[in-house]
């Protein structure tokens, strides 16, 4: 008889995500005449930055010729999109050999392969509210989850204290759900504490490009020491609208070393033995929009999607909803109207306006009673959703 995963009866019955789509497209089933606007999932509505489209037909059409042709990638990243990115983190005065980068389909992909790394003794500390695969795969692997929780008295930016016992911990800055975002200080506190403690942080940077506030690193390896205790997380998926498209890669320096092995070295073993490398065509796209005029081009994207924040906001300002994000991060987390829990909020929000959004109970226990309204929708359905927010709240 084979022996399944015993930890899969640890997990939620469903994925967050999946729940509440589940839920949307039955209500929609039920009522036909409704149209139902989408501030759930975090997906991006604009199109891709004409630099990108470009690079694709580009590769497309060297593809259909055997001088040009190309075929399996390198298992860790074709060279010129390691340099892309290295690039990319020089801009901000932080230097990256490009072979501590890591090219892979997204963030999504690496959290469910990076817990390879590590032995399933580890504690994992996971800084909540936070986005569910990080608690869920590490379920999976049959390791203690330890919550750190962020509540509105921290700002949803909880801190290292005394007595966390942790040898892996999850953070992700700009926060999703809360759009809480670390002080340069404050992820100093996180460093110090993974250094002292021989633990490794694992840093989620995917809403960087949204940073408008000059004390909010953009990257973990900003802060001194970092090397020694973060792998990095990257995404084009919010920056650059890489949703659908796919691609993003995972730093880990060659300065982390654990019980004396070099974890890049470990995770270049699991790479070129779990992978066959990253489409030729979405390497080419990623590193057009790494470059000067992709970055200046999707800046105009994420200004709508800022806008967007704006409308939501000023909503829930004149109804007097407490609200966290909203800027630099394209989540607003807002405190639930009437005492009421995530849940039930969620299914006021869509039987009365019409609005999905995602429940902050989904994100850990700590976030309920609070909501989260994603900014990526249309301009056209966020004004609608705002308006159908100040008839029903
Ligand atoms: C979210 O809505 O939390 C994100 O879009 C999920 C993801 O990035 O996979």
């Amino acid at each position: 008889m084979t022996h399944v995963n015993p930890y899969y009866v640890n997990l939620k019955d469903s994925f967050l995500f999946y729940e509440t789509k589940m839920q949307a497209t039955a209500f929609e089933a039920a009522h036909p005449e409704r149209r139902l606007l989408r501030l759930g999932i975090g997906d991006v509505t604009l199109p891709l930055a004409p630099v990108v489209i470009e690079a694709l037909h580009r590769a497309v059409e060297e593809q259909a010729h055997w001088e040009t042709f190309q075929g399996y990638m390198p298992e860790l990243g074709k060279e010129f999109m390691k340099e892309a990115a290295a690039a990319n983190y020089a801009r901000r005065g932080v230097r990256i050999d490009p072979e501590e980068v890591f090219v892979c389909y997204g963030i999504g992909d690496d959290l469910g392969s990076i817990g390879g790394l590590f032995d399933r003794e580890n504690r994992v500390g996971v800084v909540e509210p936070a986005y569910p695969a990080y608690v869920d795969t590490n379920i999976m692997a049959g390791r203690e989850i330890i919550p750190i929780s962020g509540t509105e008295e921290n700002g949803f930016l909880p801190l290292p204290y005394p007595g966390l016992e942790a040898e892996l911990v999850y953070l992700c800055s700009p926060n999703n759900p809360t759009g809480a975002a670390y002080s340069k200080a404050q992820l100093q506190k996180w460093v110090d504490w993974a250094n002292e403690q021989g633990a490794v942080l694992i840093f989620d940077a995917a809403y960087e490009a949204f940073i408008t506030d000059p004390e909010v690193p953009h990257s973990i390896y900003e802060l001194p020491g970092a090397k020694n205790c973060a792998i990095e997380l990257f995404s084009l998926s919010k920056s650059a609208g890489f949703t659908g498209t796919r691609l993003g890669y995972t730093v880990v320096p060659k300065a982390l070393i654990r019980e004396g092995k070099s974890l890049q070295a470990m995770w270049v073993r699991n790479r070129s033995t779990c992978t066959n490398g990253v489409s030729y065509l979405l390497q080419r796209a990623g590193e057009a929009a790494l470059t000067e005029e992709g970055l200046r081009q999707s800046r105009a994207s994420l200004g709508v999607y800022r806008k967007n924040a704006e409308i939501l906001t000023s909503a829930l300002d004149s109804r007097g909803i407490r609200y966290f994000g909203g800027q630099n991060a394209p989540y607003i987390w807002l405190r639930c109207p009437g005492q009421m829990d995530s849940w039930t909020f969620f299914s006021y929000l869509m039987e009365k306006a019409g609005v999905v959004g995602t429940p902050g109970v989904g994100f850990g226990a700590c976030g309920e009673g609070w909501f989260r309204f994603s900014c990526f929708s249309t301009p056209e359905d966020t004004a609608e959703a705002a308006k159908r927010l100040l008839e029903v709240l």
